[in-house]
């Protein structure tokens, strides 16, 4: 996600809210635990790993296990190639979550990795693996595992994120940390869990659609960032429901595209805008209190408030920066769930991510996973009121509002009235609910019908860069392939050889160049030879060493990359032109590889994304 989208369309037209257009029902997942068979076998010899706990008995207790499995322990400050970090336990729920901590502390261990490193990370009351856990959950927790995930993705490290039980001894825990380090192999992404011995993992499973929820009772509906692209489609949709009264919060003043959106809205229901920050727990109160004067009682909130830095690697991301992230979607969430059970409200809708459920959607974008696993989380904590919290991980909406990094928006897009249909039937499922989507179904922007309710007041700017470090596949491009067996379409192939090139750099280099020149960056031989290295291990393809020599920026070198092994380098125009979107692209055979020669670049990258979707499920 980054950038605003394509330009608004014209203002719609002030009639009479008209039902959206039928949409199937969008796949939707949730997460349940599932047991496992017990690891056996392996062995870590000759591995050196480093150990970090909240304290020495755990520490020396996990290097012990460790090393009965052959490990080296690495001495404090000496260079490791594999990672065990366990976390202290939860101390409360209650208390407010301190994520600035972790963050640096992720940022120093994974900097001090290599390449195909190995990192076990251990969390307790991370997974709710049955109910009872549910009620224990701890959503800071669980935001840190799943965080340690994407970064891992983004860096190339396998990873295990564990979640052990507090209340078993010590040794047990210890020996199951060194099952899974020893067992833990190059490419895997995973969580896994272990409750009285038993071991967990997670399974994505179809989401069963919640209560129907009335919109018109009296009372209002707050929605959070309600001016921003989503934010304006809720509301209408709300209105368009029967919602009588809307209560808008935002920071910024309303613009003239603003004043025209609430306008428009007035025509069919009253609605308010107040200028708040969702992470100021006074401020919303404030807020909530005036619209309560004015309308009694809150009905359900949307919380839509968010946004995204530029697309950066972790390394270069100091707390001061992912904090503005976080802090809508961490503070902002918890704020506004709590005032949602205080006010005795049916409904919160957390506005998330799959960035915060899928590792690989997380890659340059790791504060932004943190905050939106976090949301995810928090909607699994149960509560034992009557506010059902549900936090929607939204794939690239098509068109619309930030725009998703273009490997993830190839596999993972929606358009509005399958979104808008998906939200409606989980408004109140409880929980995290995945929307996966699909391939980019159809790259233009939806048309305002007619005799719709305002959907298309200017998008205003989100704090994002994502257009400005990456040529982002021209959304015009209709790509009709069936969903069943998505592939880029041409120009999306483009992005995607881009997004690899871009991938290794910041692999090797830590950081997106851009359309820096690449002779500026002054990389010497060792770094080229990286570079290629990275390359070919990312794109599965051969890569003459010169021809990252001679490319003047990343997008040249993106249209030089050759073909399948042995083919002649596509000329830039034909990696950038239409192709043929129509043509069944190779089936993957079971490793994952085209069966045939791929005839684009489209298809030479496809098992990259295909890899990128199992490993986030
Ligand atoms: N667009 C997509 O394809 C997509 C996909 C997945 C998830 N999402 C999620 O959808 C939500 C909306 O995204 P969008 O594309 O509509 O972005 P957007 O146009 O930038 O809207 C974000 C809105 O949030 C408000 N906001 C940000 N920080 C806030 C704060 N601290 N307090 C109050 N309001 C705040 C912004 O207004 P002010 O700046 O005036 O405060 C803005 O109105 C985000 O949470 C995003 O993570 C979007």
């Amino acid at each position: 996600p980054a950038a605003p989208a394509a330009p608004p369309a014209a203002p719609a037209a002030a009639a009479a809210p008209a039902a959206p257009a039928a949409a199937a029902a969008p796949e939707a997942l949730c997460t349940r635990w599932r047991a496992t068979a017990p690891l056996t076998g392996g062995s870590a010899y000759g591995v050196t790993v480093r150990v970090v706990a909240a304290d020495r008995a755990t520490e020396g207790v996990v290097s012990a296990a460790l090393s009965a499995q052959g490990a080296d322990i690495a001495a404090p400050g000496a260079p490791a190639r594999a990672l065990v970090v366990v976390a202290a336990a939860p101390a409360s729920a209650a208390t407010e979550p301190d994520l600035r901590g972790f963050w640096e502390q992720l940022r120093e261990v994974t900097a001090a990795l290599p390449p195909q490193a190995k990192v076990v990370w251990v969390e307790h009351r991370s997974a709710p693996v049955d109910e009872a856990d549910r009620a224990l959950l701890d959503p800071e927790a669980a935001a840190r595992a799943f965080t340690v995930r994407a970064a891992a993705a983004e860096h190339r490290f396998a990873v295990a994120a564990l979640d052990l039980d507090a209340g078993d001894p010590a040794e047990t825990r210890a020996r199951q940390i060194a099952a899974e380090f020893t067992a833990l192999r190059p490419g895997v992404n995973t969580a896994v869990a272990y409750r009285r011995g038993i071991r967990y993992a997670p399974e994505q499973v179809p989401a069963a659609p919640g209560p129907a929820t009335p919109l018109d009772g009296d009372g209002y509906h707050l929605v959070t960032g309600g001016l921003g692209a989503i934010g304006r489609r809720l509301v209408a949709h709300l209105v368009r429901g029967g919602a009588r009264n809307v209560g808008i919060v935002g920071r910024s003043p309303a613009d003239p595209g603003a004043e025209e959106f609430l306008a428009q809205m007035r025509l069919h229901a009253e609605v308010d805008y107040l200028r708040c920050d969702v992470a100021d727990a006074a401020a919303l109160t404030d807020a909530a209190a005036s619209f309560g004067r004015r309308w009694g009682r809150l009905l359900g909130v949307v919380h839509c408030s968010g946004g995204v830095n530029p697309f950066g690697s972790l390394r270069r991301r100091p707390w001061s920066e992912a904090a503005r992230v976080t802090a809508p979607k961490v503070a902002g969430s918890r704020n506004v769930v709590r005032l949602a059970r205080a006010q005795g409200a049916g409904h919160v809708a957390l506005v998330s991510s799959i960035a915060g459920a899928l590792p690989h959607a997380g890659r340059g974008l790791v504060d932004y996973a943190l905050a939106n696993a976090y949301q995810l989380a928090l909607a699994e904590q149960s509560g034992d009121d009557g506010t059902t919290v549900t936090a929607h991980a939204w794939p690239n909406w098509v068109g619309i509002g930030m725009e998703a990094d273009d490997s993830v928006a190839a596999g993972h897009s929606i358009t509005l009235d399958q979104a808008l249909t998906g939200f409606t039937a989980h408004l109140r499922t409880g929980g995290g609910v995945v929307f996966p989507g699909t391939a980019a179904p159809d790259s233009v922007p939806p048309p305002a019908p007619t005799t719709a309710p305002p959907t298309t007041a200017p998008a205003r700017t989100a704090p994002t860069a994502s257009a400005a470090t990456a040529p982002a596949a021209p959304r015009s491009t209709p790509a009709t392939r069936p969903a069943a067996e998505p592939a880029p379409a041409p120009a999306a192939a483009a992005g995607l050889a881009y997004t690899l090139v871009r991938d290794a750099f910041v692999d090797v280099l830590g950081e997106d160049p851009g359309d820096c020149p690449l002779p500026d960056l002054g990389l010497d031989s060792l770094v080229i030879v990286d570079l290629t290295n990275a390359i070919e291990r990312l794109g599965g393809i051969t890569v003459d060493p010169s021809l990252v020599m001679r490319a003047r920026t990343m997008a040249d070198l993106a249209a030089r990359l050759p073909g399948p092994a042995g083919a002649p380098p596509a000329a830039p125009q034909e990696a950038a032109g239409p192709g043929t979107p129509d043509a069944p692209p190779p089936a993957p055979d079971a490793g994952g590889q085209p069966a045939a020669p791929a005839p684009d670049l489209g298809a030479l990258l496809r098992p990259l994304l295909v890899h990128g979707q199992q490993q986030g499920h």
